[in-house]
């Protein structure tokens, strides 16, 4: 088997187990309230690229973490991931009314049932990843609640959304679109990087600064490349109404730079993540694998 062959099937088995995982820890479609328990299914079930359970998987089989207890944070990272994309699509934020090539959840059920579809996803997330496990000491549990808790809140992915809305119109500069990306879209993957690795054994210095910065250049790189795919590409091939962004008047890597300077930006990242895990040899290769993965999508 090829290296890419076998980086495919690795992300296939890993996106299988995801989706088994988040079936087993949603509550049952026909539990009461059921229309909630539907609804929060339809929004996490049957679709995404589950890039954040990949980077959790990825970060932690370096760490020497157990997939089992990877599944866990992995989940939690995905069902705020796909809370913030429900309340994304809102008519009160990005008003889209397709989400992974199906009507977006308040289009399909209603807003106030999309509303309280983010609300238990994001509780949700917190009652699987606060769970005492064998596997983990308590101050590791602790310290990925921590983790998950900052990535998602105003510092982070919450706070980026509310730059977003204010910037509507406006024309930021470079630093201040980069502290947007970085909180609404990088914060939850950088987490996810941190995360995995949190699930294993303890890092040693230059580890944890290594991973870091790997988690911050494919945090920002997905942002710009949304911007570039939400320019280029077609709806049928993104799952969601492509030329979005122009039509809101937001500001992106593309209306900030241009076309060409934003796939430019998204290849230096691509580097600057695979330059910051180098040291750690073959054991990164699907970190190594999981940059390109993002990045390629604009190629
Ligand atoms: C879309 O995220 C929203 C952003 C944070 C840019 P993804 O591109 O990861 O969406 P899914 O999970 O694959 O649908
Ligand atoms: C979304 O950014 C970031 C989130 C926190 C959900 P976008 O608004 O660009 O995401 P898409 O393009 O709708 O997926
Ligand atoms: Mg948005
Ligand atoms: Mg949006
Ligand atoms: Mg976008």
């Amino acid at each position: 088997m090829t290296s890419k062959d076998e980086f495919s099937t690795w992300t296939k088995a890993i996106q299988a187990r995801t989706e088994a995982a988040l079936d087993q820890w949603l509550p049952p479609a026909a539990m009461h309230p059921a229309r909630l328990h539907e609804a929060m299914r339809y929004a996490v079930l049957g679709g995404g690229k589950r890039v954040r359970p990949l980077l959790c998987h990825a970060a932690g089989e370096l760490m020497q973490a157990l997939p089992e207890v990877l599944d866990r944070a992995a989940c939690a990272l995905e069902m705020i991931h796909a809370y913030s994309l429900v309340h994304d699509d809102l008519p009160c934020m990005d008003d889209d009314a397709l989400r992974r090539g199906k009507p977006t959840v308040h289009v399909q059920y209603d807003e106030a049932t999309a509303l309280l579809v983010g609300d238990a996803l994001q509780t949700q997330a917190f009652v699987l990843l606060s769970e005492p496990v064998p596997a983990l000491a308590a101050g590791q549990t602790a310290a990925l609640v921590h983790e998950l808790a900052l990535a998602s809140g105003s510092l982070g992915m919450a706070g980026g959304q509310a730059i977003d809305l204010e910037s509507v119109g406006k024309r930021l500069t470079r630093d201040q679109l980069e502290t947007m990306h970085r909180m609404k879209t990088g914060a939850l993957l950088r987490a996810s990087v941190r995360m995995g690795a949190g699930c294993g054994r303890a890092l040693v210095d230059d580890e944890a600064v290594a991973l870091d910065a790997y988690a911050s250049a494919i945090g920002l790189a997905f942002q710009v490349v949304d911007d570039i795919l939400d320019a280029t590409t077609d709806s049928a091939t993104l799952g969601k109404t492509a030329g979005k962004d122009a039509a809101n008047d937001k500001p992106t890597y593309v209306s900030l730079l241009g076309l060409a300077e934003a796939r430019v930006l998204a290849e230096d990242l691509r580097r600057d993540a695979h330059a910051a895990i180098r040291e750690f040899g073959s054991a990164a290769a699907r970190l190594r694998s999981l940059a390109d993965l993002v990045v390629d999508r604009i190629n």
